[in-house]
């Protein structure tokens, strides 16, 4: 009789847990599913993303940007330049000559990949619009994502000083 009691209190007492605890999971599925299939599931996942990650992302930059390069060439410094330049000299040449990479006097100006003679990769080839300190600024950014393929070894130049000064070293080589 009693041993009887108290497994039937164990036994409701095991219930009512279980029964809290399904309780507990479905009240936490409802609330933080991000699933796909509910609608308004989908809505939140879409506001999580736009406030959390794309708004700062997209404005933190923008916020933070200096001048346009533009404006920091049409200030560029010739002299601080030609140091920049040490960087590009094991392989360009500004004497008229080619080594690993096509002399670049005049480059500024001229279409893109045209030394008669010099062996370009078919990505710097493939296009000869002029080069202007604008497009010469991006490749010098990031040499292979500006030119697919590109067989210059270089990992580009981070600062937009250092591109507006070597740009107007090179505009400055006739
Ligand atoms: C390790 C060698 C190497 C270094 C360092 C290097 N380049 Fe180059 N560069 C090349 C090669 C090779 C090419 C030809 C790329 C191709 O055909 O894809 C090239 C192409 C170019 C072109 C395109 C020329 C044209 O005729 O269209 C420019 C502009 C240029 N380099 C500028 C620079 C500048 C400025 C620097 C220094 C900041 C530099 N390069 C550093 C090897 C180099």
């Amino acid at each position: 009789m009693f041993d009887t009691m108290t497994l039937t209190k164990a036994t409701g007492a095991v219930c009512g847990s279980l029964l809290v605890y399904l309780f507990i999971s479905w009240a936490g599925e409802a609330l933080y599913t991000t699933g796909a299939g509910e609608g308004h599931g989908g809505e939140e996942v879409a506001q999580a993303y736009t406030i959390d990650t794309g708004a700062d992302e997209a404005a933190a930059p923008a916020a933070d940007a200096g001048p346009s390069f533009d404006v920091i060439y049409a200030s560029a410094d010739v002299g601080a330049g030609e140091k920049v330049f040490n960087k590009c000299k094991a392989c360009h040449k500004v004497d008229g000559g080619d080594g690993t990479g096509p002399h670049l006097n005049g480059v500024v100006g001229r279409a893109r990949g045209s030394v008669a003679g010099f062996g370009y990769s078919s990505g710097m080839a493939s296009v000869n619009d002029p080069w202007t300190p604008e497009h010469l600024e991006e490749f010098l950014l990031n040499p292979k994502s500006y030119v697919a393929g590109t067989k210059m070894g270089f990992a580009g130049l981070p600062k937009v000083e250092d591109r507006a000064n070597v740009i107007a070293y090179l505009a400055s080589m006739p």
